[in-house]
């Protein structure tokens, strides 16, 4: 039975969703969390649709059985897909892109943004037909994603992909702000500031960790004793974990469990 001590679950293909466990252990500092990162089929933003349903309900099944009370999805690409398949689980969902949209549709109230992401999250057109009637400039990047993900990030190689992908999007429009449309671009986001001081890049992370409080709130779910476990589960190599979890400075965890089929 889910109670308040149940973990939080928080799912991504990769290092990214370590981004949402960073506002979750600020905002939540008392919650249990299970975090899944399916680093051996990295990056699912160059899959098809049917791939990426298969490998997310994979994720997913894994994490109920774990009992988790909700499910944070800290990635876009699977955000895009999610409701086709969330009404199969009685667990609660929630994804990483309609928290942030609600906040620059109702607090940014912007006009138009950039939108640097996964090429399939772009394709898709999720994110245009969120934002209504904010037009949405996006360019998809097929490399950023596995480049993070690799854990061996040449700050150089990262520079020059930012500033091809964001210079096309400025030569379509002047845009102020560029969400950061893939969990894990945020993990370089000094690199996006260093090359373009004068934008805006939102990291949809704070709002998603934000959404997970409002609905553990609601619920009566919001774990009230001490003590915490944190725990990461992986399809892959669990040292880069450690890279990437040094950069954005988490609370480490308990373990690093590989997961194998
Ligand atoms: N972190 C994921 C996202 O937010 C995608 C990376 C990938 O392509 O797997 O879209």
């Amino acid at each position: 039975m889910m109670t308040k001590n149940s973990p939080i679950g928080v799912l991504d293909s990769g290092v990214g969703g370590l981004t949402t466990v960073k506002e979750l252990q600020l905002l939540l500092p008392k919650e249990n969390i299970l975090y899944f990162g399916d680093n051996k089929n990295v990056p699912y933003g160059n899959k098809s649709e049917e791939e990426i349903v298969s490998l997310t309900r994979r994720m997913i099944e894994f994490l109920i059985t774990q009992n988790v009370k909700v499910i944070g999805v800290a990635c876009n690409t699977i955000s895009t897909i999610i409701d086709q398949i969330s009404g199969d689980y009685d667990v609660k969902i929630i994804k990483v892109i309609d928290p942030v949209v609600d906040n620059i549709k109702n607090t940014l109230r912007k006009e138009k943004v950039g939108l640097i992401a996964t090429n399939f999250t772009v394709n898709s057109g999720y994110y245009d037909k969120m934002l209504g009637d904010i037009k949405v400039y996006g360019k998809g990047s097929g490399e950023l994603a596995a480049i993070v993900d690799s854990g061996k990030i040449d700050r150089a190689e990262v520079k020059d992909i930012v500033k091809i992908h964001i210079d096309s999007i400025l030569e379509s429009e002047k845009v102020d702000t560029v969400i950061l449309g893939c969990t894990h671009y945020p993990i370089v986001k000094d690199i996006f500031e260093e090359c373009y001081p004068e934008i805006n890049f939102i990291n949809p992370a704070f709002q998603q960790a934000d959404a997970i409080k409002n609905y553990l709130e609601e619920k009566d779910l919001i774990k009230e004793e001490k003590g915490k476990i944190f725990k990461v589960y992986t399809s892959g190599d669990e040292e880069k974990y450690h890279v990437i979890m040094d950069m954005l400075n988490l609370e480490l965890p308990e373990a690093i469990i590989q997961y194998n089929d």
